[in-house]
């Protein structure tokens, strides 16, 4: 990785991905594009490009323009997003993705896109959900998810591209939150925690998915992508999570910093649907065989970094 293209780059996962990749291999080195220009640090701390993943054409010429050897495709709709305009998802989850492949094979460059626990079903065994299982997901989310890590292995197979991924589970942090997902309830609840002491969850009690602190995310992405390439037996979209959890555990784990935190709620039958059609607890070990992959932080040590980081930044935000 020398020089690096991401797209969705103001995203969730890309805010903070693009700065640790300045840090890394230099800012001159790492091009940041997204749909918008606003005025923030990942604009405005090294080359930045305003890119609709769905337009091939200037897709193509700015990764020309910078000769890339690396593309990281991040552009994509969320589960309760892509549920709620299906054609819209297809059109930008699976069009980006052929062209953002499309480009890295032009420039051989090396590639990665994320897939996430989104692309196993109902009927996907739920528990130590194994690496290589049944995946018939029921929501747009997944039919692109599951069609995406088909498509990577694909050009891999195909066109010798050196395509990597992993199965993201829901993705938590106090820098730029996520929009339209369903485990973004995890998120907010850290949000309101600070600001109301209280959080009215749209996910029911006891609806266990797997999560993990955005750091861990990075490092697994920064560190598939340098691994040896002759150790990948599996290359696109490996299981790989931190932790098992559910509402009531966060707010057990909150109350031991806010003593007086309440956990309320006000169950959303569409979002609570697609939770009920994901595993409960994925089985990580390939990750952790084939390049070594470990999360550093639990529930515990997530909840303390997460309230200390929100307090900071309100405090910021009051003086
Ligand atoms: N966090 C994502 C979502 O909820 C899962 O990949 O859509």
């Amino acid at each position: 990785m020398n020089k690096i293209l991401v797209t969705g780059a103001l995203g969730q996962i890309g805010s903070e991905l693009v700065m640790k990749l300045r840090e890394l291999y230099g800012s001159d080195n790492v091009v940041a594009t997204d749909i918008r220009k606003p005025d923030c640090k990942v604009v405005n701390s090294g080359p930045f490009e305003l890119l609709d993943v769905t337009d091939m054409k200037t897709f193509s010429k700015i990764a020309k323009k910078y000769t890339v050897d690396t593309v990281m495709h991040l552009a994509s709709l969320l589960s309760a997003n892509a549920e709620n305009n299906p054609l819209l998802a297809w059109n930008i989850n699976m069009g980006g993705l052929i062209n953002a492949l499309e480009v890295a094979r032009e420039l051989d460059a090396q590639f990665f896109t994320p897939s996430s626990i989104g692309a196993f079903g109902p009927n996907t065994p739920k528990d130590f959900t194994p690496q290589d299982t049944l995946q018939r997901p029921t929501t747009m989310y997944g039919v692109n998810k599951v069609s995406g890590e088909l498509l990577c292995d694909y050009y891999y197979k195909k066109f010798g591209l050196d395509t990597r991924g992993v199965r993201f589970p829901g993705l938590i942090s106090y820098v730029t939150p996520p929009g339209g997902g369903t485990t973004d309830y995890a998120v907010e609840v850290y949000y309101e925690a600070i600001k109301k002491q209280a959080y009215t969850s749209y996910i029911k009690k006891g609806t266990y998915m797997d999560m993990m602190y955005m750091p861990d995310a990075i490092n697994a992405i920064i560190q598939l992508m340098e691994a040896d390439a002759s150790k990948l037996v599996h290359r696109n979209a490996f299981n790989i999570t931190a932790m098992s959890i559910e509402p009531e555990q966060i707010a057990q784990e909150i109350k031991k910093h806010i003593p007086n935190f309440k956990l309320n709620y006000k169950v959303d039958p569409d979002r609570q649907s697609i939770a009920d059609s994901w595993p409960n607890a994925i089985d990580a070990s390939a990750a952790q065989q084939e390049w070594g992959f470990k999360a550093k932080y639990d529930l515990a040590s997530m909840t303390k970094d997460m309230l200390e980081k929100l307090s900071k930044n309100q405090v910021h935000k009051v003086s």
